[in-house]
């Protein structure tokens, strides 16, 4: 496929107004997501770095209801194990209180439903070791993971570009090897995340973030801040 650069494609939104308000999507309605905006999203997330340029992963688009079902069957176990181990016990305001309910429930929402949105993508990674040796040793430039997680926010974006909503999501791994025995993935690969796509029901908007730039930001030397 070769995408035209410049092409009029309708109603999408400029790149950083979608980044700043996409926030993760876990309510979808039913209605489909055509197969052209899979592929520009398939193609958007190949055209991410990665070392070497050697886009080191493969994609599982799952579209098959009854492969949706045993997957989010799979994903609901994860998160019931998963859930009581991250409760916090306190919070620090009511407002930190709040977002956090809201949050839950929106994943608890997408741990009950995952069958019926539309597409759930699956993100491999091929268990390799991209360091590259010369006589002094290993030469450390970065683990395969760098090469694999920009695709995944490349494919996300393009779908909020689409203004279909996605979630990264990785509660399958806590039961790879059903994810893999189910879909028939090699052993080779490791299943690094599960995006649901679809239309989503809820509003974008900028979500909270508890650290802002300036505080986690030094200029010229570590722990020099600056104010914006
Ligand atoms: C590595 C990673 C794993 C995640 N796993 C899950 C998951 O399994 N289920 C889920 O609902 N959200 C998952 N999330 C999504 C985060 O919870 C989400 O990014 C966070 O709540 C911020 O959402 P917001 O952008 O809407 O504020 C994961 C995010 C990351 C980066």
């Amino acid at each position: 496929m070769t995408f035209k650069t410049g092409e009029a494609r309708g109603n999408e939104i400029g790149l950083l107004d979608g980044l700043m308000t996409n926030r993760a999507m876990r309510r979808y309605s039913p209605e489909p997501v055509s197969e052209e905006d899979i592929w520009t999203c398939l193609q958007a997330a190949v055209q991410a770095p990665s070392g070497g340029n050697i886009q080191p992963y493969q994609f599982v688009v799952v579209q098959d209801s009854g492969m949706k079902v045993s997957l989010a069957e799979i994903y609901r176990r994860g998160w019931r194990r998963y859930e009581p181990a991250i409760a916090p016990a306190e919070f620090p305001n009511n407002t930190a209180r709040e977002s956090w309910e809201r949050n839950n429930r929106a994943t608890i929402h997408l741990a009950e439903n995952l069958e019926h949105v539309p597409v759930l993508v699956l993100l491999l990674m091929p268990s390799i070791d991209m360091t590259v040796h010369d006589d002094e040793g290993p030469m450390p430039v970065g683990p395969t993971h760098a090469s694999v997680y920009p695709a995944i926010q490349n494919f996300m974006l393009a779908a909020r570009s689409l203004r279909l909503g996605t979630a990264m999501t990785t509660l399958h791994r806590i039961y790879e090897d059903e994810v893999r025995e189910l879909v028939g993935i090699p052993q080779r690969y490791e299943i690094l995340a599960l995006l649901p796509l679809g239309h989503p029901t809820g509003k974008w908007g900028v979500a909270p973030r508890y650290r802002s730039p300036e505080r986690i930001t030094s200029w010229d030397r570590f722990g020099e801040k600056r104010v914006p």
